[in-house]
């Protein structure tokens, strides 16, 4: 199913859910004996802190909706473009996806590790991100599109990925996420007759879940200190970029959404950019200069680039796949280009720490 396909059904909404493109949310496996031996005795003080933060569960009473909900959004839903409604289900389904998949993840560690830290933490996180699912998957409801999390669970593909991998992007992930939800929240707070929908009324205590979790993994890779350094920034560097541009392509994909918010889909990827930078000096050696003209151009010929995939995947046939090649090849080089640009370096601070203060 394309990008511009609109979502009819249930079915539509899983079909999208399931979908395995560059762009979409995935679910993952990972090495669940090498989860076992992570030590961290090293933060011990800081983790124990953490640990005490999730078992307070500040959110517990968040996630839950009265009869007032589904009546707003049908009053605002009738003044929508249908440009709107079709990128607004979309940004529902692929954010349950991502959710979903957080919790999968995080239950399966849970389920398959002895080491008691690790267990603990996610199945706290695994309870939270179950919380965030469901209440996405409510709003797809209202359009009569819920997705069957146990069918999506069994039928979607999993990709296996290192421990380290993990760590990397779940952290960029859960900071990332963290950022462009204050980002929205504060523009509606600053534009509240901009607010389409209620659920963005969640946003401000949702965040603070994900920034969390990023806290989380945050803490993990300090503890394993190997994986800040040599080689192993090369990979950071590899995922932030990867990060980054997967957002950027697919925000430019559907501009609605921001446009709908009252933001420029390109000022509101740079804001949430130089949030998340700012954010990971806590843990990563090295960031992006994503103010570099040339980090600019390159992203937005990623999103040239996507464009005309999209269009030889429409076209199809030989030519069509041809083109699709073509198109894969030169994002592959336009990827590697950005990759090769000179990073920020910094030194780790002695507080592992951060605040949601954005
Ligand atoms: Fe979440
Ligand atoms: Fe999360």
């Amino acid at each position: 199913m394309s990008h511009t396909a609109e979502l009819h059904s249930p079915e539509d909404a899983a079909r999208l859910a399931k979908a395995e493109t560059v762009l979409t949310p995935r679910f993952y496996k990972t090495d669940y004996a090498a989860m076992d031996r992570l030590d961290m005795s090293p933060i011990r003080a800081e983790w124990d802190a953490m640990l005490a933060e999730y078992e307070g569960d500040n959110n517990h009473d968040h996630f839950q909706r009265g009869p007032e909900f589904a009546a707003e959004v049908a009053e605002l839903s009738a003044q929508w473009s249908p440009q709107l409604k079709r990128d607004f289900q979309e940004f529902l389904v692929s954010s349950l996806t991502s959710e979903y998949s957080g919790c999968v993840l995080y239950n399966e560690i849970q389920k398959h590790v002895s080491n008691p830290d690790i267990k603990q933490l996610m199945r706290y996180m695994t309870r939270d991100e179950s919380r965030h699912a469901n209440f996405l998957n409510q709003s797809l409801k209202d359009f009569g599109l819920g997705v069957d999390l146990v069918n999506l669970k069994q039928s979607k593909a999993y990709t296996y990925f290192k421990p380290k991998y993990i760590f990397y992007a779940t952290y960029l992930s859960e900071k990332i996420g963290y950022a462009r939800y204050i980002s929205i929240y504060r523009q509606l707070e600053r534009h509240p007759e901009k607010r389409f929908h209620p659920i963005f009324r969640w946003f401000e205590r949702w965040c603070n879940d994900e920034f969390r979790h990023g806290e989380s993994f945050a803490l993990i890779m300090r503890a394993q200190p190997h994986l800040l350094q040599g080689g192993n920034k090369l990979w950071i560097r590899f995922f932030l970029l990867a990060v980054y541009a997967t957002m950027y392509v697919r925000d430019h994909t559907r501009p609605w959404l921001s446009e709908a918010l009252g933001m420029d889909p390109t000022d509101y990827d740079y804001q949430v950019f130089d949030i998340t930078t700012e954010i990971t000096r806590q843990v990563f050696p090295l960031s992006l200069d994503t103010d570099h003209p040339v980090f600019r151009a390159g992203m937005d010929r990623l999103c040239q680039i996507s464009a005309a995939a999209e269009r030889a995947k429409a076209r199809g046939g030989l030519a069509g796949r041809v083109q699709q090649g073509l198109c894969a090849a030169r994002a592959a080089l336009c990827f590697g280009r950005l990759y090769l640009l000179p990073t920020k370096t910094h030194e780790l601070p002695r507080d592992m720490r951060v605040a949601p203060s954005w």
